[in-house]
């Protein structure tokens, strides 16, 4: 099974996203084996991935995702994806709805804080209301030890629907869940 290779490709102030293809393996493979990025886009301990597990993990999402590479000034600098909910914890809650999620990963950890983050998750919400159709997006897993990725959430109009307290030893003492609603995204784009 290869990567779902859409061709779609969005800009935003900063960045631009790209379609993920099948030549991308190198750069995936070498942001899914640094240890400090895998610190934060996992809410589990991880190990480095090898190169099958990457694929394994790409390819399937791609069924049910736009994935994206984002470029800032035409370089690779890492990855994201707009995907149908597949978090049953979310779906009751939503019966009948069209819910989509963010995932994000700037892999070059040089640019982490200069914007690009906030950046990419404006481009993949219009992207998800205004294309898509959607009812409403989320951020999900979203770990109390990553306030920036609480905050670039945050800074796009999102708020915390869910609170999960972990069970002692895990790394991470609370998971959030973030939404933007339909309404609510319009309603930001009116008074901007
Ligand atoms: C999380 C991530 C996508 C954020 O993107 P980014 O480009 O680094 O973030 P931005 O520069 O757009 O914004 C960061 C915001 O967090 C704030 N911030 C940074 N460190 C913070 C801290 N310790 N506490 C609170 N806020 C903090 C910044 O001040 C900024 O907010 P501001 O613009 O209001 O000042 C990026 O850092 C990343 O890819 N990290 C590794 C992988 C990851 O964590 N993925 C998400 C998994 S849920």
């Amino acid at each position: 099974m290869k990567l779902w290779e859409h061709n779609t490709t969005l800009r935003g102030g900063k960045s631009t996203l790209r379609p993920m293809t099948e030549g991308d393996w190198d750069i995936l493979l070498r942001w899914n084996r640094d240890p400090e990025v895998l610190y934060f886009t996992d809410i589990d301990v991880v190990a480095p991935r090898e190169l099958p597990d990457v694929q394994e993990m790409y390819r399937g999402v791609s069924r049910n995702a736009f994935c994206f590479i984002i470029e800032v000034g035409g370089e690779p600098v890492g990855e994201c994806w707009l995907q149908k909910m597949n978090l049953e914890r979310v779906l009751r809650e939503y019966p009948g709805k069209d819910c989509r999620r963010i995932d994000l990963m700037i892999g070059e950890k040089g640019l982490w804080g200069k914007g690009i983050g906030t950046d990419v998750i404006s481009t993949l919400t219009r992207f998800g209301f205004e294309n898509e159709k959607a009812d409403f997006v989320f951020g999900c897993d979203i770990a109390d030890y990553n306030p920036r990725s609480l905050r670039v959430f945050q800074k796009n109009g999102y708020r915390i629907e869910a609170e999960m307290v972990q069970p002692p030893g895990n790394k991470a003492g609370i998971i959030y869940d973030l939404v933007l609603s339909k309404d609510e995204y319009y309603r930001r784009e009116r008074r901007a």
